[in-house]
């Protein structure tokens, strides 16, 4: 029989193995390896060329395919969790070969720990949403049942429950249009907006628009004043990112002031939204502009919230090629500042 290792056959599967940028090996008929790639090394240290597979590859399911492979001459794949170090998914495909006079068997690894977590990202995305919408609507056919039953001839009652219904319907509105716009940002991420925009006029435009809302809650608005600075932007994007925002600091930092600012800071034009209010724990912060995330869920559906707030301004601000920090210490308050290129005459 001649030598697995040193044929030329041998050595002409090692090169191509090699070249190859995913984890592939090959196992020979007597279960020890006969090529490993780089790849492969990287990702299983322990599986030497020459050794005993099970020597370096702890994976009863993997073992089991192998001897399919050689015992039906089929190819197979399978599926293998490595839970150590890290967990990791993989998906693995096994084909018999011919090595020089030796039957092989030629594994191929491929990690879909990404794709997978990406899967589960998107489910979770459809629960919640459904969620969010299941509540509102089975309130207002509660109230659609009632105001055609017990409550029928109840002026009063109608009155109120109407008033209620017209609130939820406002809502599941709110929601779908917050989604719909974030699937319209997602899909033109990669367009660059390119009207010269001043970021001063966004600005004062939301203080405005927001002053009742601040009366009401007892908050001073405050935006420092300025001369204009254009930026390279979308201008109802640019609207929906300062009004959320601002809406923002006034909802969860009141009663304390909030202060706008816009300026040029590190030569890009600067959108500054600072509150200081009860501010947020260091643990929330980096999940803050997840769809559907909130401190406080009850708190903030209270206020008419969805969590989708900040998702749209980090993807406003991606489509923008722009920054987005959020500092904040509990009791402190917290400040969001929202940093976009500027447009070429002004710089
Ligand atoms: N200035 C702030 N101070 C304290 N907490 C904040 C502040 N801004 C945002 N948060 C927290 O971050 C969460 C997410 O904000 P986001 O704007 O995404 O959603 P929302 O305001 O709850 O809903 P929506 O924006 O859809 O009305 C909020 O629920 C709140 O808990
Ligand atoms: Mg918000």
């Amino acid at each position: 029989m001649a030598d697995p290792i040193e044929s030329p056959a041998t050595r002409a599967v090692e090169a191509l193995v090699n070249a190859l940028p995913d984890p592939v090996f090959v196992v020979g008929a007597d279960m020890r390896v006969a090529a490993v790639n780089p790849a492969t090394g990287r990702l299983l240290p322990a599986l030497r060329k020459n050794d005993l597979l099970v020597r370096g590859l702890r994976a009863p399911e993997v073992l089991d395919a192998i001897a399919r492979v050689f015992k039906t001459g089929q190819a197979q794949s399978t599926v293998w969790l490595d839970r150590f170090p890290i967990e990791r998914h993989f998906e693995i495909h096994l084909a018999p070969a011919q090595f020089g006079a030796n039957r092989v068997c030629v594994v191929a690894l491929r990690d879909v720990t990404e794709s997978r977590r990406i899967e589960r990202m998107r489910s979770d995305f459809v629960a919640n949403a459904s969620h969010e919408l299941r509540t509102p609507l089975a309130s207002v056919l509660g109230f659609i049942e009632t105001l055609q039953g017990p409550a029928k001839n109840d002026e009063a009652a109608r009155e109120k429950f109407l008033g209620i219904m017209a609130d939820q319907a406002r809502r599941m509105a709110r929601l779908v249009g917050d989604l719909l716009s974030l699937s319209r940002i997602e899909q033109n991420l990669h367009i660059r907006p390119s009207a010269a925009i001043d970021l001063r006029a966004i600005a004062a435009q939301i203080v405005d628009g927001l002053r009742t809302l601040a009366d009401e809650s007892g908050v001073e608005l405050r935006l420092a004043s300025g001369p204009a600075v254009v930026v390279l932007g979308d201008r109802d994007e640019l609207l929906r990112l300062a009004e959320n925002l601002i809406e923002n600091a006034v909802k969860y930092g009141a009663p304390s002031p909030v202060d706008v600012t816009v300026e040029v800071r590190d030569g890009q034009g600067a959108l500054i939204v600072a509150d200081h209010g009860p501010g947020i724990a260091a643990e929330h912060l980096p999940r803050l502009t997840e769809r559907f995330y909130r401190v406080d869920a009850g708190a903030s559906r209270a206020k008419g919230g969805t969590g989708l707030g900040l998702a749209l301004v980090k993807h406003i601000v991606a489509r923008h090629r722009g920054r987005l920090t959020i500092e904040s210490e509990l009791g402190k308050g917290a400040t969001f500042t929202v940093l976009l290129p500027l447009a070429p005459q002004t710089m």
